[in-house]
């Protein structure tokens, strides 16, 4: 999630300057200031300490005239548009000027003054996420990962899981944790994603990062009741719907019909047995990195145990993507994949979509499995707006949920 994203929904600026500073005090054993400013500072301000600058809209934070290479990753995420491939060529330029030594100042938003100065500074970009900030350091190849001030450790604890758990997949290798807890550091990796390498080979990698996947789905996976495993999301849904304070009386109750209505059609199978097991939770293309032959899977924050075919659906429906979320999901429904997609469907293990009803039940628990993801990750007492975001979503939830009680079984 980009910073301009990110300063909408919560007080990312003071967010910022707590959690960065813990860090450095912890990391480098000495007390640090962060502090976030607006573009007009007096030069007084700037004595004995250093001047970043803030650029929302490529969710950078860097010192001016810093390694080009720092950008790397966020130009492999941006320079091209796999949506909107028009569009790339005007980013490509507008991401240029941002980081260019001279524009670079003209075009960022903020400043950020942290004192004592860091050491190296050209050679760190700093990042901002959903949960978590990065600070890559091109001169040690690493990534300090860093949980934000006042968010939920378990996004932390998540990441330190699985890669204790599932040594056989390719993560970034852990170098070092906190003394605090909230942070560590980790291989810095070169590659892009699959979807914005133009060739044969990105089919490749992605075959060869599924079978990591199914190794660890199968190796963890579980019968149970659907009515056990629905128990457990029901009260997650509707207890974390009490806790999100922005959402207005109105839009709670629309959230609350929506929710039901899912749940309802899904205790129609609460006797079916079900696989669940652990899942990445977020498994689409921009959170896995190709270099040459070797791959790397990122962004666990999200992963625990649902149903066995949550990470396929994700990854079919590029479901984080609001935009166009019910026309994907309606070719899902209606068989519409290309030779790729059919192939990676008939290899995903314990999935039985030839069966209408099974596919039926399993789409509808998707649903609710992604009502839950949005509902539990806004939950955060922080966050002051997304509302609009949410009931967006929701909308086209819904529109899916009407969709699928269309389908003949
Ligand atoms: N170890 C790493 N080395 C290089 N780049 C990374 C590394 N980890 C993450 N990134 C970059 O940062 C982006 C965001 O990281 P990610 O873990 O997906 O967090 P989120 O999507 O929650 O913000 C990735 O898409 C990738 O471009
Ligand atoms: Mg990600």
């Amino acid at each position: 999630m980009k910073i301009s994203v990110l300063l909408e929904r919560e007080p990312f600026e003071k967010i910022f300057e707590k959690t960065l500073a813990l860090f450095l005090e912890d990391h480098l054993n000495k007390p640090h200031i962060v502090s976030w400013r607006s573009k007009k500072i007096v030069s007084r301000d700037i004595k004995f300490s250093q001047k970043w600058l803030c650029n929302p809209l490529i969710n950078s934070i860097f010192v001016k005239g810093s390694n080009q290479n720092i950008f790397n990753s966020i130009n492999g995420e941006y320079a091209t548009n796999p949506m909107k491939p028009w569009r790339s060529r005007f980013q490509r330029f507008y991401l240029n000027l941002s980081q260019n030594k001279i524009t670079s100042s003209i075009l960022s938003k903020y400043r950020i003054i942290i004192s004592p100065p860091l050491k190296d500074p050209k050679s760190k970009l700093i990042i901002g996420g959903n949960n978590k900030i990065r600070l890559i350091d091109l001169a040690e190849n690493r990534v300090y990962v860093i949980l934000k001030n006042g968010f939920d450790k378990k996004y932390i604890d998540k990441e330190l899981y699985v890669r204790e758990n599932f040594k056989y997949l390719d993560i970034p290798k852990i170098y070092n944790k906190g003394n605090n807890a909230i942070w560590y550091s980790e291989e810095y990796i070169k590659g892009i994603s699959p979807n914005r390498i133009s060739s044969d080979s990105d089919n490749n990698s992605l075959n060869k990062v599924i079978m990591g996947i199914h190794k660890m789905l199968v190796d963890n996976k579980v019968s149970q009741p659907l009515s056990e495993y629905l128990s457990e999301l029901k009260q997650r849904v509707l207890s974390g719907l009490k806790d999100i304070n922005y959402l207005k009386f109105e839009d709670k109750l629309y959230v609350t019909e929506v929710s039901k209505k899912i749940l309802n059609e899904l205790d129609k199978y609460s006797s079916n047995i079900i696989t669940t097991s652990y899942c990445h939770g977020d498994f689409h293309q921009g959170n896995i990195l190709c270099e040459g032959d070797k791959n790397w899977i990122l962004d666990w924050e999200n992963s625990g145990q649902k149903q066995i075919g949550y990470d396929l659906i994700i990854l079919l429906l590029e479901s984080r993507i609001v935009n166009g979320f019910y026309m994907r999901f309606s070719k899902l429904l209606n068989n519409q994949f290309n030779s790729f997609q059919m192939n990676i469907i008939n290899n995903w293990p314990e999935l039985n979509w030839k069966n209408k009803e099974f596919k039926k039940m399993s789409l509808l628990l998707f649903l609710i499995e992604e009502i839950d993801f949005h509902i539990t990750g806004n939950t955060n007492p922080l966050f002051f707006n997304n509302s609009n975001k949410i009931i967006e979503r929701f909308n086209e939830i819904k529109k899916c949920f009407e969709s699928i009680n269309l389908l003949e079984t």
